[in-house]
């Protein structure tokens, strides 16, 4: 635990309340993330995607959640039915006009990004923050074309959501103080330790993971057997090996993170063909095992080998 004020956390009396909450994509980490914020703010959420039938499957998957939260007795029937009710979905990026906070968790692309910000930002009302949970992404070129560039600041989760204890709050320099202490202050609420990163590529947590298993690859790249590679994480203690890490972050998101990593900070993020491979593949190279534990499909096991 960092002390009680989060360094570089503004006065909490500067937060903004947060009374409905929108979520803006419905893929794993949105719906994730729309979860969270039902669960520990008890304020309506509401998720758009692409279209309706994308929207409507995150809700499924947070009511999915909700119903195991129930069945583990972490919540009873009545709060479980209750915060069922609180998530919602929608085609229609209107429903924003009363969120005090939208936040994106779409596809990890920066002009994806700007054209979501595009589209909502006069939507939402004068007072509602604009939040990202990009991996690591410039925050500041995302402001770039914002009316109110002072009302954006990226709150950046961990998958597993529900259960990661990191929040990495990234200002700009334009983000106002009302809406860094509204960062700060949501985060507790989320029951999240927030810790406050510049915004540089792939902030604090991501370099370190993006640096780890990068050089896994890249030992596997040089000859090491996939096994070995696999268990040379053993010592450190760590809670996941790193292919069963990749296959929770998903190839694609790891390679375009390391891959961005190299475009900013050149030979400190060495490339690695497997990686590549991996990430470029068609079919699955990750599944998960009866035991809930990600692994090597034989395809991804035979492209390693390679
Ligand atoms: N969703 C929801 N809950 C989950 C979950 C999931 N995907 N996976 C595990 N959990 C819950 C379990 O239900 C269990 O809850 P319970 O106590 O209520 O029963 C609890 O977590 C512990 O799970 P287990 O006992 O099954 O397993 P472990 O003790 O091995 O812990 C873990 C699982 C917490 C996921 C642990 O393996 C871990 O910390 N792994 C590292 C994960 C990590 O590094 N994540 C960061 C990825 S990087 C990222 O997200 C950034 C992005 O920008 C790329």
């Amino acid at each position: 635990k960092l002390g009680k004020k989060p360094a570089g956390a503004p006065k909490k009396s500067l937060a903004k309340d947060v009374t409905k909450v929108g979520v803006v994509g419905a893929g794993l980490m949105a719906a994730q993330i729309a979860l969270l914020f039902a669960r520990r703010l008890e304020v309506p959420v509401v998720m758009t995607d692409l279209d309706e039938a994308r929207a409507q499957k995150g809700v499924e998957y947070v009511r999915g959640e909700i119903d195991k939260l129930k069945a583990k007795g972490r919540v009873d029937d009545i709060k479980a039915g209750r915060l069922r009710g609180l998530v919602s979905a929608s085609s229609d990026k209107s429903v924003y006009a009363d969120c005090d906070l939208v936040i994106e968790a779409v596809f990890e692309e920066i002009g994806v990004k700007k054209a979501v910000f595009a589209e909502v930002e006069p939507i939402i009302s004068d007072d509602a923050l604009l939040v990202t949970n990009t991996s690591g992404l410039s925050i500041t070129e995302m402001a770039a074309d914002l009316s109110k560039p002072e009302r954006l600041v990226g709150m950046h989760f961990f998958n597993p959501v529900a259960v990661m204890p990191l929040l990495e709050v990234i200002p700009t320099e334009k983000t106002d103080e009302e809406t860094l202490a509204t960062a700060f202050a949501v985060g507790k609420k989320l029951k999240k330790t927030s810790v406050m990163s510049a915004d540089r590529p792939a902030f604090i947590v991501n370099r370190l993971l993006g640096r780890m298993l990068g050089e896994v690859a890249r030992a596997v790249d040089e000859g090491t057997p996939v096994e070995v590679a696999n268990l040379a994480t053993d010592p450190m203690g760590l809670p996941m090996r790193p292919f069963e890490l990749l296959g929770l972050v998903g190839a694609a998101v790891a390679e375009h993170l390391v891959t961005h990593l190299h475009e900013d900070l050149g030979d400190r993020f060495p490339l690695s063909a497997n990686q590549k491979r991996l990430a470029e593949s068609k079919e699955p190279v990750f599944a998960k095992g009866e035991n809930g534990k990600f692994h090597l499909t034989e395809h991804g096991q035979g492209l390693l080998e390679q």
